[in-house]
């Protein structure tokens, strides 16, 4: 096997959305890999640039900002810092962490779009979509509800039923409404730009079939390329890269994002004062690219992506591997924060080191199949592998040496037939571990570290330097033997480096090395020995024990929502507004008259109330909290000047002021004033 040296490596790990925490099973698919392989391959000698940033457009981050009474850019900011942190603390070594929305992106993305237009790649087509009148917008998929046109049911998401399950197109729903207002949407002709990806079908099955990938990889990008079709690589949003020359259009955000990788190297060049050397990584054929993905990736990067490449005017590289790795469960279940079945990376964080939890990862990830995540298989990875195997080696070696041999390296001579063997599986199990990092075997590698560790205690073991040390006439088979121990634990940090960086670098510097090893070249570690009479450090504590009790205490924690544990989640406080915009909402003391319960609806009352200059009704979405009766004869407050919507087929004349936190509501109660009163 020939292991390169002064390569260029581009590697990137998928962009991960701006919507929410890194989700724990992401970190074992598309990160970990891209950085433990990162860290091997700068060790090798390799001119590695590793990138990634947070994707920051799309439907999905628009929906979520305005539910959570935010903007997008208020809730992406709030985001890319929640995940950087997490990336922080998992010691990731990005040399670059991007996001979407930095302007030499939206350059960037723009070009693409103009060259592939100037080819002749993009058609305008005008097809109908949902547009509501009442929020002035046509409205993504994810905007909308309306009756299943298969099964009736009457809140039907905007792609498919959450009922009976069937899949469809927005448009084809009865009665669709806004899921944010409840307004009834309108079909209305708009026109679209499509990519015309059919075009590229021949060029992308050779490129695909040169590669010698993964199979499930080849067999999704064939069937995909089979039926390419032209798609829209638009869409009618104000949030997003703007399509240049279509007022009110952005790109659809799986346009933009891997262009993310691209413009995250411009970044990345001008932050080191060089801006051209983003080419000599993407532009040069000689170049390696790397991108890790997840599985559910796979299209947009081995087809659409690469099309996109393939219709650009400059050489830009192509990818020559994708590590897309499959799923990752917790306890045998799909990760879900809705039923708390998940892992709070927090406390996570808060309990465990990150080379715990990376190690836990790696020797688990989900390589070939999907894979778990199991609290008993954590404990005993850091139990019986990082602490009984491998520091429990390093403790009893150091030990060893500080009561034996001055705290010194001392002199490897002679040898004999053991020692031959255990200096030559040490050779080997390093270059087995080599190549797992390069082949992106991380499980591989897990185990090559811990049958080293294994070899080593047995050596260890066999040799009883206890009984050497009894006897002076022995204490040159005492050295030797602790040498060789002392230079396999060199090899163990060496191959344990790109896992467990920290841990590590601890144990190369109570080998009484003072460099960092992460600057270290791995063939000069692999052959050199450490220098006769360097002075050995104090064994130090590598892995805290996990006891069985936080393991027990973790697994009762799934799946229950016990009161106490649950965070109070305030809503967001919303962006500051100038004391005019507040006088435009008119509020009025309103006495409820009438009060009745909405049929089919937990969550709607339907109110009759009086303002005193007339009377209305209004819906709303009290009725977990109250019942009719207790509100009739009350004096609630009510914003008048709302325009009418319509809920459940009533119209609704106004809302209803309440207070709320979670699922809790409470109204605030006007007593001495009569109906119609001003609130300001
Ligand atoms: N944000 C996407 C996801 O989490 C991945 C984007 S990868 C990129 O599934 F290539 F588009 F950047
Ligand atoms: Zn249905």
């Amino acid at each position: 096997m020939s292991l390169s040296e002064n390569k260029k490596i581009l590697i990137t790990s998928a962009l991960p959305y701006a919507n929410g925490p890194l989700h724990f099973g992401h970190i074992a698919g598309a990160y970990l890999p891209g950085d433990c392989y990162a860290r091997f391959e700068r060790l090798r000698g390799n001119e590695v640039l590793y990138l990634c940033g947070s994707d920051e457009h799309g439907v999905a981050i628009t929906l979520s900002a305005e539910m959570a009474g935010r903007t997008p850019k208020e809730h992406v900011d709030h985001f890319h810092q929640v995940i950087q942190g997490i990336f922080h603390q998992l010691q990731f070594s990005f040399d670059h962490y991007s996001r979407t929305t930095w302007p030499g992106h939206y350059k960037t993305t723009q070009e693409f779009f103009e060259v592939l237009e100037k080819k002749g790649f993009i058609e305008e087509r005008t097809e109908n979509h949902l547009f509501s009148e009442k929020e002035n917008r046509f409205l993504a998929d994810r905007y909308v509800v309306g009756t299943c046109p298969k099964c009736g049911f009457d809140a039907a998401r905007g792609d498919e039923c959450q009922r009976c399950a069937s899949s469809y197109e927005a448009i084809d729903l009865k009665n669709p409404r806004s899921k944010l207002t409840g307004s009834p949407l309108v079909l209305r002709p708009s026109s679209h730009l499509y990519l015309r990806f059919d075009l590229f079908k021949e060029r992308l099955k050779d490129w695909i079939l040169s590669k010698n990938w993964k199979e499930n990889v080849v067999r999704f990008a064939m069937g995909y390329i089979d039926d390419l079709k032209p798609r829209a690589i638009t869409r009618d949003s104000d949030w997003g890269v703007p399509v240049p020359g279509y007022p009110n259009k952005v790109f659809y955000v799986w346009f933009d994002a891997p262009i993310g990788y691209i413009s995250a190297a411009k970044e990345w060049a001008e932050k080191i004062g060089q801006p051209q050397r983003w080419k000599d990584f993407w532009l040069d054929p000689e170049t390696k690219l790397v991108e890790f993905i997840g599985k559910d990736n796979i299209p947009f990067h081995a087809v659409f992506f690469p099309a996109m490449l393939m219709g650009q005017d400059l050489p830009y590289k192509l990818p020559d591997e994708l590590p897309a790795n499959e799923f990752y469960l917790l306890e045998g279940r799909q990760f879900s924060k809705s039923d708390n079945w998940t892992i709070d990376l927090e406390s996570f964080f808060q309990s465990y080191t990150s080379d715990q939890i990376r190690y836990a990862i790696a020797a688990n990830a989900p390589e070939t199949a999907d894979s778990d995540f199991s609290w008993k298989d954590f404990q005993m990875r850091c139990n019986a592998e990082l602490l009984g195997k491998l520091g429990n080696f390093v403790h009893r070696v150091l030990v060893f040496a500080h009561q034996h041999c001055q705290g010194k390296v001392p002199p490897l001579h002679p040898i004999d037939d053991a020692d031959r063997d255990f200096l030559e599986k040490i050779t080997l199990q390093v270059e087995l571990a080599a190549q797992c990092y390069e082949a992106f075997h991380l499980r591989k590698a897990c185990q090559t570290l811990m049958e080293l560790c294994q070899i080593a205690n047995s050596y260890f073991d066999a040799k009883k330097p206890w009984v050497l040390a009894k006897d002076p006439a022995r204490s040159q088979e005492l050295y030797s033997c602790i040498a060789l121990c002392l230079h396999c634990i060199k090899a163990i940090a060496l191959i344990a480096s790109p896992l467990i960086p920290e841990s590590a670098q601890k144990i190369w510097e109570m080998l009484g090395n003072s460099t960092k090893l992460n600057e270290s070249r791995w063939k000069e570690i692999q052959v050199g020995h450490l220098p006769l009479g360097q002075a050995l450090l104090p064994s130090q504590v590598l892995f805290r024990k996990v006891e069985d009790a936080e393991i027990l205490e973790q697994i009762e924690k799934l799946g229950k929502k016990t009161k106490q544990e649950e965070p109070i989640s305030y809503t967001p406080l919303k962006k500051t507004i100038h004391i005019d915009q507040f006088r435009e909402i008119d509020l009025r003391v309103a006495l409820v008259l009438e009060a009745e319960r909405v049929p089919k609806s937990k969550k709607l009352l339907k109110l009759k109330v009086d303002l005193g200059f007339e009377k209305r009704t209004i819906l709303s979405g009290i009725a977990l909290s109250h019942t009719p009766e207790q509100l009739i004869g009350k004096k609630i407050i009510v914003v008048a000047n709302l325009a009418p919507a319509t809920l459940m087929g009533i119209e609704s004349q106004g809302m209803v002021l309440a207070a709320a936190l979670g699922n809790r509501c409470d109204l605030p109660e006007i007593q001495n004033l009569p109906p119609g009163s001003a609130i300001d």
